[in-house]
């Protein structure tokens, strides 16, 4: 791979978007009203991908990004499942549940948190209202391997889960213990071999770049243990700091944060280091075996990237369930409250905690299509977007695609009349490259605020 001369890209190292979300930064509002939302739901034919946020942890790591509430009263999770049930039951009114789910997620917080026989009642209760689940549908869960046991991964076999992500993060003890979560690499082993012996073969753990006291050096030995898991996916997340917005961020002395060079160094590493154990890049920080069911979807240019990550279960309408989580509509995108008080509230009055959210216009719609097509694919085909949008891709997007000559020239990818391609070092810039499709970004660039940095 060729390298990057980073003092020259610095330049396009503009604030992005935050690690997991939609890559564009259209914003959620709230004249996306409760009434337009139901029509949404009630409207929908497609195929249902189900996500049930359970927020819960015990104790905070430091750089989490995530919507979390810390506890360790019982009294709260079980409260919060009498609350889940009552969301289940109005959604149901509302939507034709014998639409064929083919996702099911439970993310966190830690859904670990909860004990086998709370998981069981949770998902029993869903299955209750969503009958139809289609026999390959992909079933998982987020997983801390330091809350996870066997009776829990016996409720996972029992209900067919067979995908399983493992949170890793670093396994330098001094970054852990920088971090406040201390993990030991045996600890993570035990976890994931307990999910091989329950039949789980598809295994993913993230680890993030960018941390405390990371260096290339330290990283590499992160990296040389993590073999030892033999995941069948990674992820590797660019470390979004947003102090202003996680409190426990500012815990961090921001002296020992990896400048931005060396992320790019760690970044580039991983990437030769995952290539040369048998993995293949996904996307924009997924790595995969070549066997992975995301390659064929690469090739028939079906992979989909969604608040989850990467997927090859695109085009399902997205059902957000619990505090904060978002759904996701063909035109739309849709995210519960993140007060519990008025998520208990609107339940208790018989309404769905929705929100916020945004209605896609048209031109919204297209370049949610093309960028999205960059980040999972990273190139774009061209007479694709013209016979499924209407227009003339030269015309609409004159403005990107002069803006993407810069690139080109750097060779960070290339234009031809059919295609635009990323090269390989082009991927380490690809939501700079994306930005220039995004019609909200340049009042984003301005409101330092609202964004991480992308490198
Ligand atoms: C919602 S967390 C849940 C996982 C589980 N609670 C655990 O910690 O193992 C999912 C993943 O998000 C990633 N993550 C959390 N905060 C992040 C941040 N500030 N920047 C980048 N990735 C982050 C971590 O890699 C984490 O494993
Ligand atoms: S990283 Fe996971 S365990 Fe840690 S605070 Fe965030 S959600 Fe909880």
């Amino acid at each position: 791979m060729s390298t990057i001369d980073f003092e020259k890209f610095s330049q396009y190292s503009k604030p992005g978007p935050r690690y997991t979300s939609y890559p564009t930064a259209l914003e959620f509002n709230q004249d996306f009203k409760y009434d337009t939302y139901i029509d949404f739901l009630e409207n929908s034919q497609e195929k249902i991908s189900l996500y049930i946020h359970l927020p819960f942890c015990r104790s905070a790591c430091y750089f989490c990004g995530c919507n979390v509430v810390f506890t360790s009263k019982e009294e709260k999770l079980s409260r919060y499942i009498e609350y889940l049930k009552k969301e289940i039951d109005i959604l149901a009114k509302h939507l034709d549940t014998s639409r064929e789910v083919i996702q099911f997620h439970f993310g966190g917080g830690t859904p670990t948190f909860y004990k086998a026989f709370e998981l069981d009642e949770i998902v029993t209760y869903v299955k209750s209202k969503f009958t139809n689940w289609s026999s390959d549908a992909e079933i998982s869960c987020e997983i801390d391997p330091r809350f996870f046991n066997e009776e829990q991964m016996k409720v996972f076999a029992k209900h067919g889960f067979n995908r399983i992500s493992f949170g890793v993060q670093d396994l330098d003890e001094k970054v852990q213990k920088e971090i406040h979560r201390i993990q030991p690499l045996q600890l993570t082993k035990n976890a994931v071999e307990l999910a091989r012996r329950y039949g789980i073969n598809s295994i993913n753990t993230d680890f993030i770049y960018g941390l405390p006291y990371q260096s290339l050096e330290s990283f590499k030995k992160t990296l040389e243990l993590s073999t030892q898991l033999n995941p069948d996916r990674v992820a590797v997340f660019n470390y979004a700091h947003v102090p202003w917005m996680m409190k426990t961020m500012r815990k961090f002395d921001e002296t020992t944060l990896p400048t931005p060079e060396v992320k790019l160094q760690i970044f580039k590493y991983t990437i030769d280091f995952f290539e040369s154990h048998g993995y293949k890049m996904v996307g924009m920080d997924h790595f995969a075996k070549p066997e992975d069911e995301l390659f064929s979807a690469i090739e028939k240019g079906e992979l989909h990237r969604n608040f989850q990550g990467y997927t090859t279960k695109g085009g399902a309408n997205l059902i957000g369930i619990g505090l904060t989580s978002i759904g996701e509509g063909e035109r739309y995108y849709a995210q519960n409250t993140k007060d519990m008080k008025q998520y208990e509230e609107a339940l208790d009055a018989g309404r769905l905690p929705f929100d916020r959210g945004v209605v896609l216009s048209d031109d919204d719609f297209l370049r949610k299509a093309v960028i999205m097509e960059l980040m999972a694919n990273f190139s774009i085909d061209i007479k694709r977007v013209e016979a499924e949008h209407g227009i003339d891709f030269g015309v609409y997007f004159a403005d990107a695609i002069e803006a993407l000559r810069a690139f080109e020239r750097a060779g960070l990818l290339s234009i031809s009349e059919s295609k635009i391609t990323v090269t390989l070092t082009g991927t380490l810039l690809i939501r700079n490259i994306a930005m220039p499709f995004d019609a909200y970004m340049k009042k984003y660039a301005q409101s330092k605020k609202a964004f991480s940095k992308t490198v």
